[in-house]
């Protein structure tokens, strides 16, 4: 795998959709087959490659294993496909002095703020057309493929003050401004004459699901390019290395191979196409039923299988020593990172972190560990939230990033070529 490969990955997937539709591209040029889960499940042989979408923003592919479910389980990674960023809401088109138009937007999950001002951005998500009939409306994907938005900062003459730090509201300080209008404003207005061109459709807009991304495309940095610099590594990362490792691991396994990429991880994961949802362990029932199992065959499968919840995790940061764990502080470019809290935030209990640094050993990769800074509350992830409806044994770990949240985040090549080879090895095992 060349690391321009997660660049491109990185670049088509500016949202959840578009991150959907670039893993269902790559899945069917490698095979996988796409299931209608409103229909029966097809027959399911060994060796078989499927995948399944939920609302066109959650995504399950699996290839079966030469074993049923009932006795080698499956082998899991999940990661999630969303990443802070700002909704548009409706009736956005704030009209100011001087024809300039500015957007209403909402925050999605928790962004750090102020690195979303003074750089270009632009619009991607879905847009709903009017369909055969009121309940089954048709939905096309958007990307605007050009800076087309910023939000502009003030200046350092009006905010003396502005270096010992500023509070920023979401509602006042963060709307992008898109245009300036001096013609007659048509009644639908710019962004829907926008949608329009983009879609290149007369068809009725009846809503649409827009979020703002950061044009710059990402990039490699460093004296030996090092270094990753993009927005969304989490936790798209983790989700094309799981890729990497599904279309590269053997095409038949004994246990059966997972990826599962949820939605809504950062705003607590209880949608429909989340974590929360039962989706992920009604497929797997399905499954079992397919392969002519019974529904104890079931219960079974999960007591077999083992899960690699992959999210990022915080690398060590030099100019913040004082925030890190003093012994368990994960090094940028040192391998994939174990997630541990004595609060069961993070799934991963001393079984699960030893299948998976064995995991790592046989696949030649570091490993690190993270705890939080005992007087730091840290972040939650999926694992947990999984096991809730599918009481998986399992591990959360994910490759150390900087900034985490920001506009652009900050990773490292070798953990990430460390993190595919991982990956490949536990689907294999
Ligand atoms: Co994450």
């Amino acid at each position: 795998m060349n690391i321009m490969n997660l660049l491109d990955f990185l670049d088509s997937s500016p949202v959840n959709f578009l991150a959907v539709r670039t893993l269902k591209e790559q899945l069917e040029a490698a095979g996988f087959q796409r299931i209608d889960p409103s229909r029966p499940m097809p027959g399911m042989k060994p060796g078989g490659q499927y995948y399944v979408t939920k609302n066109d923003s959650s995504l399950y592919a699996f290839r079966l294993g030469r074993k049923p479910l009932a006795e080698a389980g499956i082998r899991l990674i999940c990661a999630h496909c969303d990443s802070p960023t700002f909704r548009i809401k409706p009736k956005a088109e704030i009209s100011c002095e001087g024809g300039l138009v500015k957007l209403n937007t909402e925050v999605y999950g928790g962004p750090i703020l102020s690195t979303w001002m003074d750089r270009p951005l632009s619009l991607a998500g879905r847009v709903v057309l009017r369909g055969r009939d009121a309940l089954h409306p048709e939905t096309c994907l958007v990307h605007v493929r050009r800076p087309l938005l910023q939000i502009p900062n003030l200046a350092i003459h009006f905010n003396r003050q502005v270096n010992d730090g500023v509070k920023l509201s979401r509602q006042k300080d963060m709307l992008p401004i898109i245009g300036i209008i001096t013609e007659e404003l048509e009644r639908e207005g710019v962004l829907m004459r926008l949608l329009r061109e983009e879609l290149q459709t007369e068809a009725p807009i009846l809503d649409f699901d827009l979020y703002l991304y950061d044009a710059t495309p990402a990039c490699l940095f460093g004296l030996h390019d090092e270094f990753i610099s993009s927005g969304r590594l989490d936790d798209l990362s983790m989700v094309h290395a799981g890729l990497a490792a599904l279309l590269g691991a053997g095409s038949s396994p004994q246990a059966t191979q997972v990826l599962a990429v949820f939605d809504n991880e950062e705003t607590g994961s209880q949608t429909k196409q989340g974590a929360g949802s039962p989706f992920l362990a009604s497929l797997l029932q399905r499954i079992v039923q397919a392969q002519g199992g019974t529904p104890d065959d079931y219960f079974r499968a999960v007591e077999q299988s083992f899960m690699v919840s992959a999210d990022n995790a915080h690398a060590w940061h030099p100019n913040y020593s004082e925030k890190y764990d003093p012994t368990n502080h994960p090094q940028m470019g040192g391998g994939p990172v174990i997630k541990i809290n004595a609060a069961q935030k993070y799934a991963t209990d001393a079984p699960a972190a030893a299948v998976f640094a064995e995991v790592c050993r046989a696949a030649d990769v570091p490993v690190q560990y993270f705890v939080n800074h005992s007087d730091v509350a840290g972040g939650s992830t999926l694992g947990n939230i999984l096991a809730a409806s599918l009481p998986l044994r399992g591990v959360d770990m994910g490759n150390p990033i900087w900034a985490m949240h920001s506009c652009r985040e900050t990773g490292s090549v070798a953990d990430h070529t460390y993190c595919i080879k991982a990956f490949t090895k536990f689907y294999d095992i």
